[in-house]
């Protein structure tokens, strides 16, 4: 598959790595943006309030299948929307998921440590499940569905959950909170 990777960080350079690992072909755009027009499915993994930002650096996403991997650490979604995700949809109008912000990317390199494929919750557009379920299983995850793009706003509000298991030493690393403009 073509894949564009937006944000060239932990989520976006890890991803990219598995999935070349896995076979796909990956384009990495980093903040000069870039063109995404021949991308099958575009992953958007810069900070939360860089969305804007960023998609406003990319040529060719119009109608794109988008996997939005943002939190929103410390910062509250765009104006007039409840997630980034459904802020995404109303740039492309194209099939647009939530998928990869449950899960630290310090682990993808211990995925296959795990004594079951850990699971990968992802919300969104039927168009996109396809697509959003091979990139998920080709990072060695089991795609776990949450429901349409509505619940996107849910998805990315359990982040606070995943850090207080994670710094109560119960997730599979102890986690030093980072400052929020660096998540
Ligand atoms: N780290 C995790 O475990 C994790 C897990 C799930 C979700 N997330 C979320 O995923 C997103 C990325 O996290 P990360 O840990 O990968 O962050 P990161 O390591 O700081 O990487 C962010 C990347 O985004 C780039 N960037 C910043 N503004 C941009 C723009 N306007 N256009 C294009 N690229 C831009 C940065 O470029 P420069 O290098 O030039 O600054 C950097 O390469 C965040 O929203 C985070 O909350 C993180």
């Amino acid at each position: 598959m073509r894949i564009a990777v937006v944000g060239r960080g932990n989520v976006g350079g890890g991803l990219a790595d598995l999935w070349e690992r896995a076979g796909h072909q990956v384009t990495r755009i980093g903040r000069d943006g870039g063109d995404v027009s021949a991308a099958e499915v575009v992953l958007v993994a810069v900070p939360g309030g860089a969305l804007a930002a960023a998609l406003d650096q990319l040529q060719g996403i119009a109608g794109k299948t988008v996997i939005d991997a943002t939190n929103r650490v410390g910062v509250a979604p765009p104006p007039g929307f409840f997630s980034n995700a459904e802020f995404v949809k109303s740039r492309t109008h194209g099939p647009t998921a939530k998928a990869f912000n449950t899960n630290f990317a310090a682990l993808y390199g211990r995925l296959g440590e795990a004594r079951a494929t850990p699971s990968n919750l992802w919300c969104g557009d039927e168009e996109a499940r396809e697509v959003v379920e091979q990139v998920n299983r080709d990072a060695c995850y089991e795609p776990v569905y949450t429901g349409p793009l509505g619940n996107a706003a849910a998805q990315e509000g359990l982040i606070g959950t995943v850090f207080a298991i994670a710094q109560g030493g119960m997730g599979p690393f102890v986690y030093r909170m980072a400052p929020p403009d660096q998540l």
